[in-house]
C-alpha cells in the first residue's frame, strides 16, 4: 500500500497544517476542522507563514478562523515573516491587504503562542511516532526551516501534502504558482528531503472548483464558509477576467481532502525540482513525468486530475 493510496483507517490521521491564511486557506482550515469532527483527522498543530499577506495578518487570520470554527483550543504558531532568500511577495490582488478580502472575524481569545512554528512542529513530530503528516498551503518557508534546523525531522514525518506548483504554467508569473514562486528555495529544500510529497498544483486545483449553485446553497444554509466562497468568487473572477464563470477555485482545500479521500484524485509519481534562478522561470516546478531524462529523486505524487463533482460535493457537505 503506497502512501498515496486510500487506506481504511480506524484512527484519525495526525496532521500539522501550515498556512498563509488567505481566503482559500481559511476554507481549507474549516474543512480540516470538519474532518476532525468526523474522526478523519487529528489537527495536532497549526502554523502561519508570510504569503498571501504579511505574517502578522496571516497569524491573526489563522487564529480567528479557528475561533470561528469553535476551535480556539488548537494552538497556532507564528513562523517566518519572509522567505529564505527572496524578498517577500504578497497576494493582495486576490486576498486583499488583510488577507481575507475584507471579511471581518471576531478576534480570537486564545492565548498567543510564543514558540516559533518550526520548534513547535519538531516537538509535535517527536510525539507522533513517525505518523505525523504535514499539510502546507502557503509558501513552504516554515517547513524548510524546520527540516534545516532539525535534520532528524524527516525521519519523523509520514508524508507531506502541499498546495503548490504547476506543470501547466503559473498564476503569478507565466511559470510560477504563487506558493512556490514566493519562496522557491524553501520548496526545493522540502522536495530534497526525499519524503513522499503529494503535490496539488494548479494542474488539479484549477479543476477542483465549487459551482456557484453550491456556493448559493451554502449561503442559504448560513454556512460559516459561505462568505469566503463568495468573496473568493468575486476576487478570483476579477483576477482571472471572468474566465472561471460561475465557479470558485479553492486551491488549498485539495491537499486537505486528498489526505482523507485520495480516491477523488489521480496523478503520477515523478521527480520535481524548483527553478530558483531563472529570469523568466524562477519558481517553476520542473517535473520529469513525461520525459526520458528522469531526475534521480522521484518522491512526488503529481496530482493531475480530480472527480470535480465528487470533490465539490464532499467539500460543500463538510462545510454545510
Ligand atoms: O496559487 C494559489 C495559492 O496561493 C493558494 O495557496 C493561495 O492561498 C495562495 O497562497
Ligand atoms: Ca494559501
Amino acid at each position: 500500500m503506497s502512501v498515496y493510496e486510500y487506506e481504511q483507517k480506524n484512527t484519525p490521521i495526525p496532521v500539522w497544517i501550515d498556512l498563509d491564511t488567505g481566503v482559500d486557506d481559511a476554507v481549507a482550515l474549516m474543512a480540516a476542522c470538519a474532518l476532525e469532527k468526523r474522526g478523519k483527522l487529528c489537527i495536532r498543530g497549526v502554523s502561519a507563514v508570510s504569503g498571501n499577506a504579511p505574517l502578522e495578518r496571516t497569524f491573526e487570520n489563522t487564529r480567528n478562523v479557528l475561533s470561528l470554527c469553535g476551535r480556539p483550543d488548537i494552538p497556532v504558531y507564528a513562523g517566518a515573516s519572509r522567505p529564505l532568500v527572496e524578498e517577500p511577495v504578497y497576494a493582495a490582488y486576490v486576498h486583499g491587504e488583510d488577507g481575507l478580502s475584507g471579511i471581518i472575524l471576531e478576534t480570537s481569545s486564545a492565548q498567543k503562542e510564543s514558540e516559533k512554528a518550526w520548534d513547535a512542529l519538531y516537538r509535535c513530530a517527536l510525539e507522533c511516532d513517525g505518523e505525523l503528516e504535514l499539510i502546507l498551503t502557503g509558501p513552504e518557508t516554515n517547513a524548510a526551516i524546520a527540516f534545516m534546523k532539525y535534520p532528524q525531522l524527516k525521519s519523523m514525518i509520514r508524508r507531506i501534502l502541499v498546495m503548490g506548483g504547476a506543470d501547466i504554467g503559473g498564476n503569478i508569473t507565466a511559470t510560477g504558482e504563487f506558493n512556490i514562486y514566493a519562496d522557491p528555495h524553501a520548496a526545493q529544500v522540502v522536495l530534497q528531503t526525499g519524503l513522499p510529497i503529494v503535490m496539488c498544483g494548479l494542474d488539479v486545483t484549477m479543476k477542483a472548483v465549487v459551482k456557484g449553485e453550491q456556493v448559493r446553497e451554502l449561503e442559504k444554509r448560513r454556512s460559516k464558509a459561505a462568505p469566503f466562497f463568495k468573496v473568493s468568487m468575486k476576487m478570483v473572477n476579477i483576477f482571472m477576467k471572468g474566465s472561471l464563470g460561475d465557479t470558485c477555485t479553492v486551491h488549498d482545500a485539495c491537499p486537505v481532502l486528498f489526505a482523507v479521500w485520495p480516491q477523488l484524485f489521480s496523478g503520477t509519481i515523478c521527480g520535481v525540482n524548483v527553478e530558483t534562478r531563472g529570469k523568466l522561470t524562477k519558481g517553476q516546478t520542473v517535473t520529469d513525468w513525461d520525459t526520458d531524462n528522469k531526475f534521480p529523486l522521484r518522491n512526488v505524487y503529481l496530482v493531475r486530475d480530480v472527480d470535480q463533482d465528487k470533490f465539490s460535493e464532499a467539500l460543500v457537505e463538510l462545510l454545510m
